[in-house]
Protein backbone atom coordinates (compact mmCIF):
# COMPACT_ATOMS: atom_id res chain seq x y z
CA UNK A 1 0.00 0.00 0.00
CA UNK A 2 1.16 3.29 -0.60
CA UNK A 3 1.34 6.13 1.91
CA UNK A 4 0.23 9.52 0.92
CA UNK A 5 2.13 11.75 -0.48
CA UNK A 6 2.42 14.42 2.10
CA UNK A 7 4.22 11.31 4.28
CA UNK A 8 6.24 10.62 2.36
CA UNK A 9 7.59 14.03 1.39
CA UNK A 10 8.10 15.15 5.42
CA UNK A 11 9.72 11.57 5.83
CA UNK A 12 12.33 12.41 2.70
CA UNK A 13 13.04 15.85 4.16
CA UNK A 14 13.57 14.80 7.54
CA UNK A 15 15.70 12.05 6.53
CA UNK A 16 18.00 13.61 3.93
CA UNK A 17 20.96 15.69 4.74
CA UNK A 18 21.51 17.33 1.42
CA UNK A 19 19.89 20.83 0.49
CA UNK A 20 18.36 19.25 -2.10
CA UNK A 21 17.54 15.66 -3.06
CA UNK A 22 15.38 13.67 -5.23
CA UNK A 23 13.23 10.94 -5.01
CA UNK A 24 10.64 8.49 -6.24
CA UNK A 25 7.06 8.44 -5.71
CA UNK A 26 4.48 6.29 -7.70
CA UNK A 27 7.91 5.51 -10.04
CA UNK A 28 7.41 9.65 -10.44
CA UNK A 29 11.02 11.73 -9.78
CA UNK A 30 10.97 14.67 -7.56
CA UNK A 31 12.91 17.14 -6.12
CA UNK A 32 12.51 18.61 -2.82
CA UNK A 33 14.36 21.27 -2.41
CA UNK A 34 15.65 23.01 1.35
CA UNK A 35 14.89 26.65 2.33
CA UNK A 36 18.16 28.28 3.06
CA UNK A 37 19.50 31.97 3.32
CA UNK A 38 21.31 33.34 -0.28
CA UNK A 39 24.22 36.08 0.59
CA UNK A 40 27.72 36.94 -0.36
CA UNK A 41 31.04 36.77 1.46
CA UNK A 42 32.77 40.15 2.52
CA UNK A 43 35.34 39.66 0.33
CA UNK A 44 33.50 39.39 -2.57
CA UNK A 45 31.63 42.18 -1.74
CA UNK A 46 35.19 43.92 -1.27
CA UNK A 47 36.23 43.00 -4.53
CA UNK A 48 33.11 43.84 -6.51
CA UNK A 49 33.59 47.40 -4.83
CA UNK A 50 37.01 47.77 -6.20
CA UNK A 51 36.81 45.88 -9.59
CA UNK A 52 33.24 47.02 -10.60
CA UNK A 53 32.95 43.74 -12.61
CA UNK A 54 29.10 43.07 -13.71
CA UNK A 55 30.06 39.59 -13.02
CA UNK A 56 30.72 39.51 -9.98
CA UNK A 57 27.78 41.91 -8.26
CA UNK A 58 26.84 40.66 -4.64
CA UNK A 59 23.72 38.62 -4.34
CA UNK A 60 20.76 40.41 -2.23
CA UNK A 61 20.68 38.74 1.21
CA UNK A 62 17.75 37.01 2.31
CA UNK A 63 17.05 34.50 5.36
CA UNK A 64 16.33 31.03 4.39
CA UNK A 65 12.36 31.77 4.24
CA UNK A 66 12.45 34.77 2.20
CA UNK A 67 14.50 32.87 -0.15
CA UNK A 68 12.13 29.95 -0.75
CA UNK A 69 9.38 32.41 -1.03
CA UNK A 70 11.63 34.38 -3.92
CA UNK A 71 12.05 31.33 -5.36
CA UNK A 72 9.02 29.67 -5.71
CA UNK A 73 7.31 32.59 -6.67
CA UNK A 74 9.99 33.55 -9.51
CA UNK A 75 9.13 29.80 -10.72
CA UNK A 76 5.11 30.66 -10.53
CA UNK A 77 5.68 34.02 -12.39
CA UNK A 78 8.48 32.26 -15.16
CA UNK A 79 5.17 29.61 -15.79
CA UNK A 80 2.82 32.33 -16.06
CA UNK A 81 5.01 34.47 -18.68
CA UNK A 82 5.25 31.01 -20.74
CA UNK A 83 8.78 30.33 -19.53
CA UNK A 84 9.22 26.70 -19.12
CA UNK A 85 10.17 25.70 -15.47
CA UNK A 86 9.36 23.01 -13.69
CA UNK A 87 6.21 22.90 -11.43
CA UNK A 88 5.97 23.25 -8.03
CA UNK A 89 4.19 20.03 -6.30
CA UNK A 90 4.33 21.29 -2.81
CA UNK A 91 5.52 24.07 -0.78
CA UNK A 92 5.60 24.90 2.93
CA UNK A 93 8.09 27.08 5.00
CA UNK A 94 11.49 24.66 4.78
CA UNK A 95 11.18 23.10 2.00
CA UNK A 96 9.50 22.88 -1.52
CA UNK A 97 8.70 19.98 -4.20
CA UNK A 98 9.32 20.16 -8.11
CA UNK A 99 8.70 17.66 -10.74
CA UNK A 100 11.99 16.07 -12.18
CA UNK A 101 12.30 18.26 -15.38
CA UNK A 102 15.55 15.93 -16.81
CA UNK A 103 19.22 15.77 -15.86
CA UNK A 104 21.03 19.31 -15.94
CA UNK A 105 22.17 20.75 -19.22
CA UNK A 106 26.04 20.66 -17.74
CA UNK A 107 25.57 17.06 -17.49
CA UNK A 108 25.02 16.45 -21.48
CA UNK A 109 27.77 19.23 -22.74
CA UNK A 110 30.84 18.63 -20.52
CA UNK A 111 31.45 15.00 -21.82
CA UNK A 112 34.45 14.10 -24.04
CA UNK A 113 32.76 12.57 -26.61
CA UNK A 114 29.85 15.21 -27.58
CA UNK A 115 29.51 15.44 -30.97
CA UNK A 116 29.35 18.99 -32.42
CA UNK A 117 25.90 18.69 -33.60
CA UNK A 118 24.67 17.80 -30.31
CA UNK A 119 26.55 20.71 -28.75
CA UNK A 120 24.97 23.30 -30.56
CA UNK A 121 21.73 21.14 -30.10
CA UNK A 122 21.72 22.28 -26.37
CA UNK A 123 23.51 25.42 -26.79
CA UNK A 124 20.76 26.58 -28.80
CA UNK A 125 17.97 25.65 -27.20
CA UNK A 126 19.14 27.17 -24.15
CA UNK A 127 20.04 30.65 -25.81
CA UNK A 128 16.00 30.42 -26.80
CA UNK A 129 15.35 29.68 -22.86
CA UNK A 130 17.18 32.54 -21.96
CA UNK A 131 16.28 35.07 -24.30
CA UNK A 132 13.13 34.05 -23.72
CA UNK A 133 13.62 35.21 -20.51
CA UNK A 134 15.79 38.33 -21.38
CA UNK A 135 12.88 39.55 -23.45
CA UNK A 136 10.15 39.22 -21.27
CA UNK A 137 12.02 41.69 -19.09
CA UNK A 138 13.17 39.01 -16.20
CA UNK A 139 16.66 37.43 -15.57
CA UNK A 140 17.41 33.75 -14.52
CA UNK A 141 20.49 35.10 -11.84
CA UNK A 142 22.58 32.00 -12.10
CA UNK A 143 22.30 31.05 -15.71
CA UNK A 144 25.44 28.27 -15.77
CA UNK A 145 24.59 25.36 -17.96
CA UNK A 146 24.17 23.02 -14.55
CA UNK A 147 21.30 25.28 -13.90
CA UNK A 148 19.24 24.33 -16.94
CA UNK A 149 17.65 21.25 -17.19
CA UNK A 150 16.13 19.29 -20.31
CA UNK A 151 13.83 16.48 -20.98
CA UNK A 152 12.07 15.41 -23.99
CA UNK A 153 13.17 18.03 -26.18
CA UNK A 154 12.62 20.76 -24.28
CA UNK A 155 14.92 23.06 -21.75
CA UNK A 156 13.70 24.02 -18.07
CA UNK A 157 15.40 27.07 -15.99
CA UNK A 158 16.12 25.88 -12.46
CA UNK A 159 17.87 27.52 -9.38
CA UNK A 160 15.96 30.92 -9.52
CA UNK A 161 16.88 31.90 -5.72
CA UNK A 162 19.17 34.21 -6.48
CA UNK A 163 18.02 38.08 -6.29
CA UNK A 164 19.77 41.83 -6.14
CA UNK A 165 19.74 45.08 -5.07
CA UNK A 166 16.77 47.43 -6.28
CA UNK A 167 19.38 49.68 -7.81
CA UNK A 168 20.67 47.35 -9.70
CA UNK A 169 19.52 47.93 -14.04
CA UNK A 170 18.19 44.96 -15.53
CA UNK A 171 20.36 44.93 -18.22
CA UNK A 172 23.24 44.36 -15.85
CA UNK A 173 21.75 41.22 -14.67
CA UNK A 174 20.65 40.22 -18.06
CA UNK A 175 24.69 40.69 -18.83
CA UNK A 176 25.63 38.90 -15.80
CA UNK A 177 22.92 35.24 -17.27
CA UNK A 178 24.58 35.66 -20.66
CA UNK A 179 28.47 36.04 -19.12
CA UNK A 180 27.89 33.41 -16.59
CA UNK A 181 26.49 30.80 -19.58
CA UNK A 182 29.62 31.44 -21.61
CA UNK A 183 31.72 30.78 -18.30
CA UNK A 184 29.88 27.51 -17.90
CA UNK A 185 30.46 26.43 -21.43
CA UNK A 186 34.02 26.64 -20.71
CA UNK A 187 33.86 23.53 -18.44
CA UNK A 188 33.20 21.36 -21.45
CA UNK A 189 35.93 18.55 -21.95
CA UNK A 190 34.84 18.54 -25.76
CA UNK A 191 36.97 17.28 -28.54
CA UNK A 192 36.64 20.69 -30.53
CA UNK A 193 36.85 24.14 -29.82
CA UNK A 194 33.40 26.60 -29.46
CA UNK A 195 32.51 29.48 -31.31
CA UNK A 196 32.09 31.60 -28.98
CA UNK A 197 31.37 34.28 -31.49
CA UNK A 198 28.58 32.11 -33.64
CA UNK A 199 26.90 32.00 -29.40
CA UNK A 200 27.17 35.88 -28.87
CA UNK A 201 25.80 36.87 -32.33
CA UNK A 202 23.09 34.06 -31.61
CA UNK A 203 22.16 35.81 -28.31
CA UNK A 204 22.27 39.08 -29.45
CA UNK A 205 20.25 38.69 -32.77
CA UNK A 206 17.54 36.53 -30.32
CA UNK A 207 17.05 39.70 -27.54
CA UNK A 208 18.31 42.55 -29.20
CA UNK A 209 20.88 43.39 -26.70
CA UNK A 210 23.08 44.87 -28.72
CA UNK A 211 25.51 46.41 -26.14
CA UNK A 212 26.50 43.21 -25.40
CA UNK A 213 29.38 42.79 -27.20
CA UNK A 214 30.91 45.69 -26.84
CA UNK A 215 30.41 45.05 -22.96
CA UNK A 216 31.79 41.42 -23.28
CA UNK A 217 34.96 43.35 -24.99
CA UNK A 218 35.17 45.72 -22.48
CA UNK A 219 35.37 43.70 -19.46
CA UNK A 220 37.93 41.60 -21.18
CA UNK A 221 39.75 44.49 -21.66
CA UNK A 222 39.91 45.36 -17.80
CA UNK A 223 41.25 41.60 -17.15
CA UNK A 224 43.91 42.28 -20.43
CA UNK A 225 46.65 42.02 -17.98
CA UNK A 226 45.69 38.48 -16.63
CA UNK A 227 45.11 37.46 -19.80
CA UNK A 228 48.78 38.80 -21.29
CA UNK A 229 49.88 36.25 -18.70
CA UNK A 230 48.02 33.51 -18.89
CA UNK A 231 49.29 33.20 -22.49
CA UNK A 232 53.06 33.11 -20.70
CA UNK A 233 54.65 29.99 -21.39
CA UNK A 234 55.48 29.25 -17.34
CA UNK A 235 52.64 30.50 -16.53
CA UNK A 236 49.92 28.96 -18.82
CA UNK A 237 51.89 25.45 -17.81
CA UNK A 238 51.03 25.65 -14.56
CA UNK A 239 47.45 26.57 -14.98
CA UNK A 240 44.31 24.32 -14.48
CA UNK A 241 42.18 23.28 -17.12
CA UNK A 242 39.67 24.70 -16.34
CA UNK A 243 41.64 28.45 -15.78
CA UNK A 244 43.38 27.86 -19.24
CA UNK A 245 39.74 27.68 -20.79
CA UNK A 246 38.43 30.56 -18.90
CA UNK A 247 41.15 32.84 -20.18
CA UNK A 248 40.41 31.37 -23.89
CA UNK A 249 37.08 32.65 -23.49
CA UNK A 250 38.23 35.90 -22.22
CA UNK A 251 40.78 36.27 -25.59
CA UNK A 252 38.24 35.71 -27.48
CA UNK A 253 36.15 38.18 -25.83
CA UNK A 254 38.73 40.86 -25.97
CA UNK A 255 39.65 40.59 -29.81
CA UNK A 256 35.43 40.87 -30.59
N1 LIG B 1 13.26 20.01 -11.02
C1 LIG B 1 14.44 19.46 -11.26
N2 LIG B 1 14.57 18.55 -12.25
C2 LIG B 1 15.76 17.97 -12.51
N3 LIG B 1 16.88 18.20 -11.83
C3 LIG B 1 16.83 19.10 -10.83
C4 LIG B 1 15.61 19.77 -10.48
N4 LIG B 1 15.88 20.59 -9.44
C5 LIG B 1 17.18 20.42 -9.14
N5 LIG B 1 17.78 19.53 -9.96
C6 LIG B 1 19.18 19.09 -9.92
O1 LIG B 1 19.78 19.46 -8.70
C7 LIG B 1 20.87 20.34 -8.89
C8 LIG B 1 20.85 21.40 -7.81
O2 LIG B 1 19.60 22.10 -7.79
P1 LIG B 1 19.56 23.69 -7.75
O3 LIG B 1 18.13 24.13 -7.70
O4 LIG B 1 20.40 24.22 -8.85
O5 LIG B 1 20.20 23.97 -6.33
P2 LIG B 1 21.54 24.75 -5.91
O6 LIG B 1 21.03 26.10 -5.50
O7 LIG B 1 22.07 23.93 -4.79
O8 LIG B 1 22.47 24.83 -7.07
C9 LIG B 1 20.66 20.91 -10.31
O9 LIG B 1 21.87 21.29 -10.91
C10 LIG B 1 20.00 19.74 -11.01
O10 LIG B 1 20.97 18.81 -11.46
MG1 LIG C 1 22.26 25.21 -9.03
Amino acid sequence: MYKNFNEIILNEYKKSSSEITSFFYNDKKYWLKKARATKSSLSHKIYYKFLKLELIVPVEEKTAKDALVFETNKLIKFKNLGIEVPTIIFKNEEFFILEDTGKNINSYIRKRDITKERMYYFIDKVLLHLSNIHNNGEFHGGAQARNFTYKDGEVYAIDLEDSFDNSIDLKLLQFRDFLLFLLSLTKTRASFELDYNYIIEKYIFLTKNYTFKNKLNKLASKISFLIYLSDKKFINNILGRDVKSFFKLFKILKNL
